[in-house]
């Protein structure tokens, strides 16, 4: 890959000279589904597959850039005084996000840069293309310039710039999960606090299985944004009875005892997902520790249920997608993951059940919704380097 993308940068830029390569996974969230901006904890994992770039300093205030994944786009140019986010820009105001907020963090970004980006997760679909895109930018930029950030500085600055750049309102999980990336692990974070803990996934005889529904989004940005303003005002309403700082702070128990302080039905289905889905990754964490991948996958299951339920964040493809995985005998355990609305669903199938998955569920998938579903069986891989 270093040296298709080193080509396709001298044929787009004239020539690589001083160019070079780079690579930022995607990631996977195993468990712990709209916990993270709830104080809850999280269960990504960085995946082998990302986005790969090659990249150079130029010696003006340009900022050329280059996607082999939207090559009908052409180049697109800009500068570094024109760092304001804009529709025309597209996948640029991930790269422009960055140098802003790197700025906006005291590390001002002293010239310009020409980078050629390709990546092979499917671009929309749950796996985080744009905070691998992000990652990959920042840790362009330290590399260039010897910024001394950490990787998990380079997640927050990622998280940062989504937030206020790109005004999308995530939590902290992509863009820690890309950044902070370990091969064969997950990572157990705690995003009241940032501590982290790697655990290994240790699958004997089974492999992650990633089926993207390949339905367009739409109308996710604005339901994830409600979503989070739900969990908000139940999280006020719980503060009038107990003294907590996130929805990760309550047990089943307690939670059950307080929650006729929520004034909704609607508002109380939220919390009780932030709740229980927090509970749940705990627990399932315990139960891989344990070596109880059955126990990890039933609950993967109940995720996607409280999900589909009480979150309402999943709809007919991604229904569709795990209620036939539950059917296939070998699958342990099957799940939407991701924002939700489209995207992906992230499975645990035996080695021996793969083919008869990928088939039967792909046929069904198709019959019902009426297009194809993409199988992508993935690895765990490392956070961001230098090629
Ligand atoms: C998106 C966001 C994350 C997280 C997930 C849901 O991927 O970017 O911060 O909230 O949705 O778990």
């Amino acid at each position: 890959m270093k040296d298709i993308i080193l080509k396709k940068f001298a044929e787009v830029f004239g020539d690589a000279e001083g160019a070079k390569a780079y690579f930022a996974p995607g990631r996977v969230n195993l468990i712990g589904e709209h916990t993270d901006y709830n104080g809850g904890h999280v269960f990504p994992c960085a995946l082998t597959i990302g986005t790969y770039g090659a990249a150079r300093k130029r010696t003006d205030n340009k900022l050329r850039f280059f996607s082999m994944n939207f090559g009908h786009l052409g180049v697109l140019e800009s500068s570094l005084e024109e760092l304001v986010p804009s529709g025309e820009a597209g996948w640029t105001n991930y790269p422009k996000g960055m140098i802003w907020a790197f700025g906006e963090k005291g590390m001002k970004v002293p010239c310009g840069m020409d980078l050629l980006l390709n990546g092979n997760i499917p671009n929309g679909s749950g796996l985080s293309s744009s905070a691998s895109v992000e990652i990959l930018t920042g840790h362009i930029l330290r590399d260039f310039f010897d910024f001394k950030v950490s990787n998990q500085e380079l997640a927050l600055i990622g998280q940062y710039s989504e937030n206020n750049f790109n005004k999308v309102n995530c939590g902290i999980m992509d863009q820690f999960a890309i950044a902070m990336g370990k091969e064969n692990n997950a990572i157990f974070l705690d995003t009241a606090d940032l501590s982290y803990e790697y655990a290994p996934i240790v699958l004997k005889g089974a492999k992650i299985v990633i089926a993207c529904s390949n339905k367009k989004r739409g109308l996710g940005e604005s339901k994830y944004n409600e979503r989070r303003s739900e969990c908000e005002t139940a999280l006020a309403e719980l503060k009038q009875v107990t003294e907590i700082n996130s929805l990760g702070d309550l047990d089943e128990e307690t939670f059950e005892k307080v929650k006729s302080a929520i004034k909704d039905e609607v508002r109380v289905r939220r919390a009780k997902h932030a709740v229980y889905e927090n509970r749940r990754t705990i627990h399932a964490v315990e139960a891989l520790k344990a070596n109880d991948v059955e126990e990890f996958g039933r609950l993967m299951n109940e995720s996607h249920v409280s999900l589909r339920d009480d979150y309402e964040v999943t709809g007919i493809e991604l229904d569709t997608l795990v209620e036939e995985a539950w059917k296939v005998e070998g699958v342990i355990g099957s799940r939407m993951t991701g924002a939700g609305f489209g995207g992906c669903t992230v499975s645990i199938v035996k080695d021996e059940a793969i083919d008869t998955f990928i088939e039967t569920v792909g046929k069904a998938y198709k019959e019902k919704i009426g297009y194809a579903a993409d199988f992508y069986v993935v690895e765990i891989g490392d956070g961001p380097r230098t090629l």
